[in-house]
Parts: C-alpha cells; structure tokens; sequence
C-alpha cells in the first residue's frame, strides 16, 4: 500500500470518552507508538486532526498533544480528501448528522455507540455505507476486557461443557449531584437528550452474547428510574427522564439464558464493576473486568439447605483465578487497532453498523418489554 499516513478526524474529543479512551489512549497511544505495523513490518503513521464545538478548548488540547489540526467546521474538514477516517464520539443524539456527511464524503467511519439513535437509522447508515464502498464500524470494547478475554478463552478451550446461564451484574452508584457532583453527565439522565441505561447498556450486552454465547433471540426487561430528580454540572436540579436501571432476561436462540442487571442505583458487592457469572455443565466461572474465577465440577461442594445452621463453607474461597497468561493491551486501543488493520487491508470490519444495530434494535426491544410487560422476539435486521 503507498499510503503511509493515516489522517483521522475525531470528532467529540472534548468529551469523556472521545478524549480518554480514544483520543489518549487509543490515536495518540498510537501516534507516538509510530503507527500501526502492516504485514510486512512496514508501519503507517497515524495523525489525528481535532474536530468540536469550542475552538479553545481544541485549541489547547491540540498544544498539549503536539497536534497540528484541528477544526470546529466538519463540512470544511470533511471536504479535505487527504482525510481518511472519521470517528465519532459526539453525544449520542448528535452522532446521525455527522456519521452521515461523512459517509457522503467517502471517508471510513468508526464510530462509538450507539451508532445512531434508533436500529431504523443504524441500518440505513448502514446500506448507506456498504453503498459508498468504506468501512464501517462501531466500539465494541467489552469484549477486549482481560476478564471477558479469560472468559473467551475458558470457551474456546471447551471448559464449561454446555452453557447453560450467564448472570451479569453491571453498575455503581451514580451520586445524584447535590450533595456530592455527578460522576456521570446529566444528558445521561433525559431521554431527550438520548440517555438511559437501557440504550446506553443493551448495546454492549448484544455484542457480548452475540460474540460469546450466541445469537439473542428474545428479551424480556424492566426498566426504571429509580432517582426522578438530578442535579446537573451547573448545580441545577432536573427531573430525570431516562430509565437508570433495567433488569433484563435475554433468550439465546441455541437455549442459553442470559440475566443482566445494569444500574446506576446500586451499590457495588462485588469484586469489580460488572462481572459475569457462567454455569454449564462441566464448570462455571465469575468474570469481571479483569478478573476471572473458576470453579469446575469436579470442585463443586455439595451444600444442604438448612437456615436453622449457620454454614461452614466459605463459597467465595473455593473458587481458582485464571491465570493471565499474556499480557492485555488497552482494549479500545486493541479496537482501533483492529479496524484501521481493516481500513488498510480494505476487507469487512465484523462489528460493522449492522452489528451496532442490532445493539440498538436489542435496547429497543428491551424498552419495549419494559412497556408493555412482555417477551420480544427480535426479527433479524435486513442487510
Ligand atoms: N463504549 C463505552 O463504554 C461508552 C461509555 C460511555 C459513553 N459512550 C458513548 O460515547 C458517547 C459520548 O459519551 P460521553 O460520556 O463521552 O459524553 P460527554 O458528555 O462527556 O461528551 C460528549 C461530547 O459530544 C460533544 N457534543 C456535540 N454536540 C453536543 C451537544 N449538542 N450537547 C452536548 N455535547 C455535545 C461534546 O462537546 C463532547 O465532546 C455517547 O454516544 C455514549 O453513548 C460509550
């Protein structure tokens, strides 16, 4: 290939995620690195170009990183043709515009989730992107978890015999911002502004069964919102909108059930953020962000009910750690990685729009259980 630069325009990099994980630990991570190695150890470059909303403040990010461009007009950016990829890490509800004028212009786009703001419009720009001929694809970090990557492992190494359940506890509390700040911005709490734990959750939760268990045939959810009133980063209060916690089950289509809890409003019991408990018949495991226990059947205690005795068993104790065995790289570095790998070799990225919307179409099917208090078969998406 000639091309020995790769030039990215990001787009929302003043926001949490678009500035520490893609930005610093992803662009520049491998920017500074001297780019990404082709087959034949052959490295092009990477130059990120910073595109938002308020100058000064890409106007400083850019001294601070040594970056040369950046831009608050993404028409002018866009219209550059030595631009190869456009990233999007804008609020959710800003995303559609932006995805969609650069597929217009050619460039590859990769992009947070979710890829837009209904699985209706994911597709679209989706066939809208298979039309231009660039690739297309959407984060998927969860899976590049060291625990989740355990967990892969345990899978391809056939541990678990058949997979009969996965319990997944996800989420932390999230202070409502009076009395101590908001750990999390408030657009996250108003559903108009494209918040809620469902579309912000069920998208991660489709690419993790998907990729680990098995295709998602049906979901059955409630969502909540436990805590109506927030406070906002000016100190001011505002009725929460969005749901901030759902309580999902989802049916797999080879017979495996998945139950997920995501929430904002809990208090964490656990040994990591989010873990992930899988039962089958030879073995189970508790995966979390980097951890991952196991316990296999022949280790398996045979415990009796009875309350009127206190137990003797320390379960949580009879439970082994898997070993690293390798060395994990950041997981939304590992990603980017993977798709300019694809850009470059120009051949199909696997969490394409369409992956990312099915995402969405799970997050809706999920509100919609929620709703109306029933099951919801998901119909595949058109290609
Ligand atoms: N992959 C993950 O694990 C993960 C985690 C959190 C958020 N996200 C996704 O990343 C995206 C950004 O989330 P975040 O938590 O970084 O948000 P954030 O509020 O910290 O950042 C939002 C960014 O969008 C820009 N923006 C553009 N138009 C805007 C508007 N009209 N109002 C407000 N901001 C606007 C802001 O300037 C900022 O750069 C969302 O789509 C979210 O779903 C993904």
């Amino acid at each position: 290939m000639s091309q020995k630069t790769l030039r990215i325009a990001l787009n929302g990099v003043t926001g949490r995620m678009g500035y520490r994980q893609h930005l610093l630990r992803s662009v520049l991570e491998l920017r500074d690195r001297g780019g990404i190695e082709i087959a034949d150890g052959e490295r092009v470059a990477v130059e990120p170009i910073l595109v938002g909303r308020d100058s000064a403040k890409l106007a400083e990010m850019a001294q601070r990183h040594s970056i040369d461009e950046w831009s608050t007009e993404l028409d002018t950016v866009l219209s550059d043709e030595s631009v190869d990829v456009y990233f999007d890490a804008q609020i959710t509800s800003a995303r559609e515009r932006g995805v969609r004028a650069a597929i217009a212009a050619g460039k590859h786009v990769y992009s947070e989730k979710p890829v837009a703001e209904s699985s209706s419009q994911a597709v679209e720009l989706a066939r809208l992107a298979e039309r231009a001929g660039i690739r297309h694809g959407v984060v998927h970090d969860k899976l590049y978890l060291p625990g989740l990557l355990k967990l892969r492992r345990l899978i391809d190494g056939g541990f678990f015999g058949r997979v009969l359940s996965v319990r997944g506890e996800f989420g932390y509390w999230v202070f409502e911002g009076d009395w101590q700040s908001a750990q999390r911005p408030s657009w996250n709490y108003r559903a108009e502004d494209g918040g809620g734990i469902v579309s912000d959750m069920f998208c991660h939760w489709h690419y993790v069964l998907e990729n680990l268990f098995g295709r998602v045939d049906s979901v059955t959810a409630r969502a909540t919102t436990h805590i109506p009133t927030r406070w906002d980063e000016r100190g001011e209060a505002y009725e929460a909108t969005a749901d901030d916690s759902a309580y999902g089950i989802f049916e797999l289509a080879n017979g495996v059930i998945a139950q997920i809890n995501s929430s904002w409003a809990v208090r964490v019991n656990r040994d990591e953020l989010v873990e992930f408990q899988v039962d089958g018949t030879e073995g189970s495991a508790v995966a979390g962000l980097r951890g991952c226990r196991v316990q296999h059947r022949s280790m398996t205690p045979k415990p009796v009910w009875n309350p009127d005795l206190p137990t003797g068993e320390r379960f949580r104790e009879q439970w082994s750690q898997v070993p690293d065995n390798e060395e994990f790289e950041n997981g939304f570095k590992a990603q980017w990685e993977r798709f300019l790998h694809d850009v470059l070799r120009d051949r199909p990225h696997p969490y394409d729009f369409f992956a990312g919307a099915r995402g969405i179409q799970l997050a809706e099917a999920g509100l919609r259980s929620s709703r109306d208090g029933q099951r919801v078969p998901l119909e595949s998406l058109e290609r």
